[in-house]
């Protein structure tokens, strides 16, 4: 079963190299032509050396003296032939490189833009680090034999070429040819495919103990407050004892077949040697002829090696290979329509949920998805602000993301200006609604192009404005280079309210005409939020309002909502002005008077948008 199964192996390895080739046929021949044109050479470089000794060195040991004319063109000779060579190496050396790294570049290309086109449904079943590991080392994986190819592709043509020399020599040379060459393939074949899964396990076990090690000291704080060194050590070391024996077990193979492979061009080489002297005496062959055959033999060992390089290859970019079309073949399009919703001048748009149901797909197939959202209806009309609130889990930020189309819903419609937003093109869509996350999201680059993201006519101005309305100026102003302050990855060296802001301009500056605030402002200073809230619906500069859908807590936030939706379990439970279901709603009431009391606790014993210590520089207005 193993032999079939690593058959089965090299038969897909090989289909996925034609499949590099069919990518990159031009790169392919070139490298190829390199390594046919070095083969050759390596061929008749074994002739001229045995003229060499044949036609120059036997005479001249006879005669006592050198013929200045032999020797002449015989340096020149090989000097020519060492520049073929070396013309040859480098075509091939270039064209493997060019064709591997090209085809890693595309593929990653190609895996990460379909990461962004596949649907965020998907993204929910596939973790993080897959994702990185598809992008990264399954690609690299599938395209490791590329480098080798092209020499093993010469180094086939190499030995049918010594082959048929032999047989032009002499067929009883030949026939030792015959005898040592198909041996020294076959012992390729078998060394590789006895490589191939003690490297595969330790390339795992690589894997494994590297996440071990990155887990424990990415978690040393549980690990220490809890006690858990020595459990945490004991589970690293079994790791690591398995990882020497599965190295181990690969240097044993090598110690094997290492010599094996050196012994059998120089067994092949006496072998020669004893039936060219049979051959020479009975005046078959000359000098010359044998010279050269002998040293040929001993040149062909080290290129028959890039054959099994290949072959040894095979495995793990099978794997690769395959994890990559797992992506590349991931179905679940989010097909964009054909609606373009670009109004003249641009005015609020209107957002409204009908009788919507949605629910997470489940993890594994198998299991049953659980439904999130039902029967939510609500709208926002042009230009009004309307709160969502509810407790945590209740699907608040499950409609944040049908309201911008991250998610479509099972059944029900969402619509924009009474479009269906699944009729609405992708550029129309990003031009009129914007979300600004829960968890905010800072790339690693300046202030200026997490605000810009390289939209078109954004300028500093709109930038400067943006960060107006989002009370973000002050703080950007101060930062010591203004809108050129790298901020580190995920906004490290920035405050938890400060990111939140610097999100919220990034949506403000491309002036959509809906926003989606799912939490948008929780870690702002209250009169800050309420202050920006109360900024965005009645903007400074007299543009019109956006229409605003906000997820809030704050009972100051939420005041200055037009309407105010409450959902509980998925479902709307009551809507209407705050001071209404204050009034009405006892769960509302609850929840607001709860977070109150919980939030000025936290007051008493925090301030908001404190500096960390990575930007001491930085000057916080906590009182705008
Ligand atoms: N990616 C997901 N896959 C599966 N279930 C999810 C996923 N995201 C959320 N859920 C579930 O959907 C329900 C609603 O989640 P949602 O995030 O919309 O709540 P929320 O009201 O925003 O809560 P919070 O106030 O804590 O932000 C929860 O039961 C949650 O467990
Ligand atoms: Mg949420």
């Amino acid at each position: 079963m193993a032999s079939g199964t690593s058959r089965d192996v090299v038969g897909r390895g090989l289909r996925v190299l034609g499949q590099a080739i069919r990518e990159q046929p031009r790169i392919f021949a070139v490298a190829v032509t390199g390594s046919v044109l070095f083969g050759l050479m390596v061929i008749a470089s074994a002739y001229v050396v045995g003229g060499v000794v044949g036609k120059v060195v036997v005479p001249a040991v006879a005669r006592g003296s050198v013929a200045d004319g032999a020797l002449a063109l015989a340096a020149a000779a090989l000097f020519g032939i060492s520049v073929l060579r070396v013309v040859g190496i480098f075509g091939r050396r270039l064209g493997a490189g060019y064709m591997q790294y090209r085809l890693q570049a595309t593929y990653r290309r190609r895996v990460t833009r379909r990461y962004l086109d596949l649907p965020l449904a998907w993204h929910h079943r596939n973790a993080t680090g897959t994702l990185l590991s598809n992008a990264n080392s399954d690609v690299e994986a599938a395209w490791y034999p590329i480098a080798p190819l092209p020499f093993a592709v010469g180094t086939l043509v190499m030995l049918v070429g010594a082959v048929v020399s032999l047989f032009l020599t002499d067929w009883a040379l030949a026939l030792v040819g015959l005898a040592v060459f198909p041996a020294l393939f076959a012992l390729n074949v078998v060394y590789s495919r006895r490589m191939a899964p003690r490297q595969a396990r330790a390339q795992r076990l690589r894997a494994e103990v590297s996440g071990i090690a990155h887990e424990s000291f990415d978690g040393a704080l549980v690990v220490k407050t809890m006690g858990r060194e020595a459990q945490e050590t004991a589970r690293f070391a079994a790791r690591a004892g398995d990882l020497r024996d599965a190295l181990i077990s690969v240097g044993k193979l090598r110690g094997v077949f290492d010599p094996m492979l050196e012994t059998l061009p120089s067994l092949g080489t006496l072998a020669v040697l004893v039936v060219g002297a049979i051959r020479f005496r009975q005046g078959a062959i000359t000098v010359t002829e044998l010279v050269s055959v002998a040293f040929l033999f001993t040149v062909l060992a080290f290129p028959v090696r890039a054959i099994g390089w290949v072959l040894a290859e095979l495995p793990r970019s099978v794997a690769g290979w395959d994890r990559v079309r797992r992506v590349l073949d991931a179905t679940g399009e989010m097909p964009y329509g054909e609606v373009a919703l670009d109004p003249a001048t641009p005015a609020p748009a209107t957002l409204a949920f009908h009788d919507v149901h949605f629910g997470y797909e489940p993890a594994e197939a198998h299991l049953p998805g659980a439904q999130v959202l039902g029967e939510v209806t609500f709208t926002v009309p042009a230009g009004k602000t309307v709160a969502l609130v509810g407790p945590t889990g209740a699907g608040k930020s499950t409609i944040a993301s049908l309201a911008v189309r991250l998610v479509d819903p099972d059944s029900g419609t969402v619509t924009l200006d009474g479009v269906d937003v699944r009729e609405l093109t992708a550029a129309s869509l990003a031009s009129t609604v914007a979300l600004v996350a829960q968890v905010p999201f800072v790339f690693d680059d300046t202030v200026r192009a997490n605000i810009t993201l390289d939209r078109p006519g954004i300028g500093d101005e709109e930038v400067w404005a943006a960060l107006r309305l989002a009370e973000a100026d002050g703080f950007v102003a101060a930062l010591p280079e203004g809108l050129d302050t790298m901020v580190g990855e995920r906004g490290t060296s920035l405050s938890g309210g400060q990111r939140q802001r610097l999100t919220l301009a990034r949506a403000l500056a491309g002036r959509p005409r809906l926003l989606v605030l799912d939490d948008a402002t929780s870690a702002v200073d209250p009169r800050v939020e309420a202050a920006i809230l109360a900024g965005l619906r009645a903007p400074a500069d007299g543009g019109a309002p956006a229409s605003i859908l906000v997820v809030a807590y704050r009972r100051a936030t939420i005041a200055l909502a037009d309407e105010v939706i409450y959902v509980e379990h998925g479902r709307v439970v009551a809507r209407g002005t705050h001071t209404d279901l204050l009034a009405t709603v006892p769960g509302y009431a609850d929840l607001v008077t709860a977070y109150e009391q919980a939030e000025q606790e936290r007051e008493q014993t925090r301030t908001y948008d404190e500096v960390t210590p990575l930007t001491s520089g930085l000057e916080v207005e906590v009182d705008r």
